[in-house]
């Protein structure tokens, strides 16, 4: 296995990424508690030093322990893992002077050939990302360097006879195309065969779960998504009849998903749950609310007071799991800088597990939305339910813009199980990121049989993206929309108008409020 030293980098957390992607197995250790001892334990089979935001230069700034450059493994140093490196091992580094580097810049080879690049400098020179105040001002004995930036004449260094490898910028983000390739070579070298699998973390995972709880009392919050039923589960394989999972029911959900989920995880699973029916309570509370802030504020504050009574009914509860995936853990999108503003407030249980007393068990922390589908996958759960669409906190209330009504919920739920049966007969679900219908605040006249009807619009909207953060509009044929719109009106009553909503994001948001 691989260790990670990490000095406290934003993107520590994309190295470890990298390494999966290469099927390697890594660990990431913050620098405080990498000691002597500590390796000799791990064994490590390579180790990476991380960026970090201290400068070397600094006296008491962290370092790593000395036992890391005398175990005769492969180590590479990024960014100021690169700077500590060379400082102890005998170079120099500098702060300041105006060399610091930040974004985009090229890296052209010296002479050289190193096996660490190879595939790379295709063209000469390859793009990489840098992101550093200090400089190495001198390398270490036994190095060489392999190529230079415009600002970083170190920006590759190594002793190739140790398998040290020094380099400034950082090969793990999206903004080094050529990243992977550097990272496939490293473990190459380190003698990695890349055979660690889902199935390997999901026991690593079971252990870690079993370890920190011990004999005690778990609580889960079930929404249905993907994430929290791969905790639950994930928690039950640990912990079997020590976990209580709590689905808050707020009234808001699709067509019958609702008994689908207790279904599924009381008949499949056999794991205790709680089935907490407050939509009662929801929709009282969102009468007359027509504001898309207010309902999303309303329905957060309401949905940790339900959880609350529900989980303070369990005995001896002293852990909460939340499936909180690692970019949630990631304060601020790394580099992009700049002062957010709020377009939607999100609502989850933030602040909860401090107010209820109890800690906190997040299994999934260190895991991307695709590496939870293939774990869910491991786990047993159906590709069908892995592959479902994001569905929003507050449910169905951003889909009806304006006063929402228990009319108008019905026949939004009938319109949006109509369309996505549509887009799932044709084929056509997974290729698009996020479907649903949306029912709209007002009604228009139209004509059915040789009658006059006034009844409510609907809208249908789909959409590809990566992440959400931005998406296209999907292109439906006319055939489709046709048949979709024909269907929709036949099949549920109180529609007889759908719209397709053609706004990208940006301008438009991928939900309606
Ligand atoms: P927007 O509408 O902001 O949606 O373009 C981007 C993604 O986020 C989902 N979304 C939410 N998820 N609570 C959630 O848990 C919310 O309040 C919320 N608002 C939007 C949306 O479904 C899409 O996938």
């Amino acid at each position: 296995r691989l260790l990670i030293i990490d000095f406290g980098s934003q993107v520590t957390q994309l190295i470890a990424r990298r390494l999966r992607e290469l099927s390697v197995y890594c660990e990431i250790h913050p620098y405080q508690n990498v000691t002597d001892a500590f390796l000799a334990d791990f064994a490590p089979k390579a180790v990476i030093l991380s960026g970090g935001p201290d400068s070397v230069t600094r006296e008491g700034s962290p370092r790593a322990p000395q036992s890391v450059f005398e175990m005769g493994v492969p180590v590479l140093g990024i960014c100021y893992g690169q700077q500590t490196m060379m400082e102890q091992l005998g170079g120099k580094v500098q702060s300041g002077h105006g060399t610091a580097e930040f974004g985009r810049a090229f890296v052209t080879p010296n002479a050289h050939k190193l096996d660490l690049l190879d595939g790379w400098f295709a063209n000469d020179k390859e793009q990489v990302w840098m992101s550093h105040g200090d400089h190495v001002s001198q390398i270490a004995p036994g190095f060489e360097v392999y190529g230079t930036s415009p600002n970083a004449p170190y920006a590759i260094t190594a002793d190739a006879s140790r398998h040290f490898y020094a380099v400034q910028f950082h090969p793990e983000v999206h903004h080094t195309p050529n990243g992977a390739k550097f990272y496939e070579n490293f473990v190459k070298i380190a003698g990695f065969t890349g055979d660690w699998t889902m199935a390997g973390y999901k026991d690593q995972a079971i252990a870690a779960i079993r370890e920190q709880v011990g004999d005690k009392q778990v609580i889960c919050g079930l929404s249905g998504g993907v994430d929290s039923s791969v905790t639950a589960i994930l928690l039950h394989e640990a912990i079997g009849d020590q976990l209580t999972c709590v689905f808050v029911d707020h009234g808001l959900l699709r067509l019958n998903e609702a008994e689908e989920v207790v279904k599924m995880f009381r008949d499949n699973y056999n794991i205790k749950l709680i089935h907490a029916d407050e939509s009662d309570l929801f929709l009282g509370e969102l009468e007359g609310v027509s504001d898309p802030e207010v309902k999303r504020k309303t329905i957060g504050k309401l949905f940790i007071d339900v959880f609350q009574k529900y989980a303070n009914e369990i005995e001896g509860a002293e852990f909460l799991a939340q499936g909180t995936l690692y970019p949630d853990v990631i304060e601020s999108v790394s580099f992009s800088g700049g002062p957010s503003v709020t377009i939607k407030s999100h609502h989850n249980v933030g602040g909860l597990p401090e107010k209820m007393g109890l800690k906190l068990v997040e299994p999934l922390r260190e895991l991307f939305k695709d590496e939870v589908r293939a774990l869910g996958l491991e786990l047993g759960l159906p590709q069908s339910f892995i592959g479902r669409h994001p569905f929003p906190g507050p449910g169905l209330a951003i889909r009806c813009p304006g006063e929402i009504t228990r009319e108008k919920l019905a026949i939004l739920q009938q319109a949006d199980a109509v369309y996505i049966d549509q887009i799932r007969k044709h084929g056509l679900y997974d290729e698009i990121w996020q479907a649903f219908a949306a029912i709209l605040p007002m009604k228009t006249v139209g004509v059915m049989g040789d009658g006059r009807t006034y009844d409510y619009a609907v809208a249908i909207r789909a959409v590809t993206s990566v992440d959400g953060m931005t998406a296209d509009t999907y292109p439906f044929t006319h055939e489709f929309m046709g048949e979709t719109m024909t269907r929709i009106i036949n099949e549920v009553k109180g529609v007889n108008r759908v719209f397709y909503d053609l706004t990208s994001k940006p301008p438009g948001t991928i939900e309606l409020e």
